[in-house]
């Protein structure tokens, strides 16, 4: 492993770090204006830097070094992300230079675990510390996504970056997309977040990702709504009018919005079975309604949950990648044992 020593020939003026996340309930909930409730992970990526003039970045990971231009366009590669969160402070009127940075992620990278966001927080907190930006966490992630999806042209909801910038290790962060208000809820004590890589990329991801928007934009035409937030499961009966399949889609989207009210609610009580139960019920909407599993992450779900978890969903956006579960502490190896057994592609974090 290198040194931004070694690299650059100075040492670093600032360390900093940001977390992946995942998410344990209200998946494709927050372009809808809903609820969503991840966790950070234990998994972090590391930015080291000083202030230049434009990008000079090494990126531990790829052993690679590469600079840009403050007005140089994006290229498709990993360095849009460090140069979008350039840009969109400079869009924002805050006048930063530029800056030279060592980066080494944790957080892997092909299994919907927000590698993108981490990487994109960890910058924007770098240069807030170099250049003494007046933003605080919130405004961090805002300009995280505007980078993501400005920039770097991935139409992503706020749910990743608030959980990179604003989540706790060891809670999991109830947030209300609608106005970016937050709850910290304690895990539970004496069960594992276990997070399994089904090792099957995602693919279809992003085309699939973009069409299940613009269904549930063109089901809140039909219903005359501006998001299906505004709708509640009172209103399960107008949505089932709705033509094929933006039916299922609105009826994931708002039953999912309920799921995490009430399981905000089980955690807070201590009821760790009831949460269990809506994580299950979770996948099967996201399965069934919106219909971003894939064979394999259904296999590696049924396998958890064959083996002693007390729930079990695909994680993130879908179409391949990752899957959470909650284990009891004192089951865990067994539970891995038997995973392993029956899926023996599943990597665990
Ligand atoms: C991806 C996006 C998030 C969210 C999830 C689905 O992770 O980046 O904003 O939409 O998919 O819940």
């Amino acid at each position: 492993m290198s040194t931004f020593k070694e690299i650059f020939g100075t040492e670093p003026t600032v360390r900093v770090s940001a977390p992946g996340r995942v998410n344990l309930l209200g998946e494709h909930t927050d372009y809808n204006g809903g609820f969503v409730f991840p966790t950070p992970l234990s998994y972090q990526t590391y930015l080291e830097a000083a202030p230049a003039e434009g990008l000079e970045v090494y990126a531990e990971n790829f052993k690679e070094r590469k600079s840009r231009g403050l007005t140089e366009a994006k290229q498709g590669d990993w360095l849009d992300y460090l140069a979008g969160c350039v840009w969109v402070l400079r869009k924002h009127s805050h006048p930063v230079p530029g800056l030279r940075a060592h980066v080494r992620s944790e957080v892997p990278m092909t299994g919907g675990l927000s590698s993108s966001a981490a990487l994109e927080v960890a910058t924007l907190r770098a240069l807030r510390e170099l250049y003494q930006l007046p933003l605080d966490d919130v405004q961090i992630a805002l300009l995280a996504q505007q980078a993501e999806v400005e920039y770097v042209g991935v139409r992503c909801g706020i749910m990743d970056q608030m959980a990179s910038s604003v989540g706790r290790p060891g809670y999991a962060l109830f947030l209300d997309t609608r106005d970016l208000t937050t709850r910290l809820v304690p895990l539970p004590q004496g069960y594992r977040v276990a997070v399994v890589d089904s090792s099957v990329p995602r693919r279809l991801a992003e085309s699939g990702y973009n069409t299940r928007r613009s269904e549930c934009e063109q089901a809140c035409a039909l219903l005359g709504v501006q998001s299906l937030r505004e709708l509640s499961p009172a209103e399960l009966p107008r949505i089932h009018a709705l033509p094929e399949p933006l039916n299922r889609r609105a009826r994931h989207v708002v039953t999912e919005n309920q799921r995490v009210l009430d399981g905000v609610q089980a955690l807070e009580q201590g009821n760790v079975r009831c949460f269990g139960e809506l994580m299950v019920a979770s996948h099967v909407s996201l399965r069934d309604d919106y219909q971003v599993s894939i064979p394999e992450l259904e296999q590696l779900i049924e396998a958890e949950l064959r083996h002693g978890a007390v729930g079990a969903r695909l994680t993130g956006a879908g179409f391949g990648g990752s899957t959470v579960a909650l284990v009891e502490e004192a089951r865990y190896e067994e539970f891995k044992q038997g995973v392993m057994q029956d899926y023996p592609r599943a990597r665990f974090l």
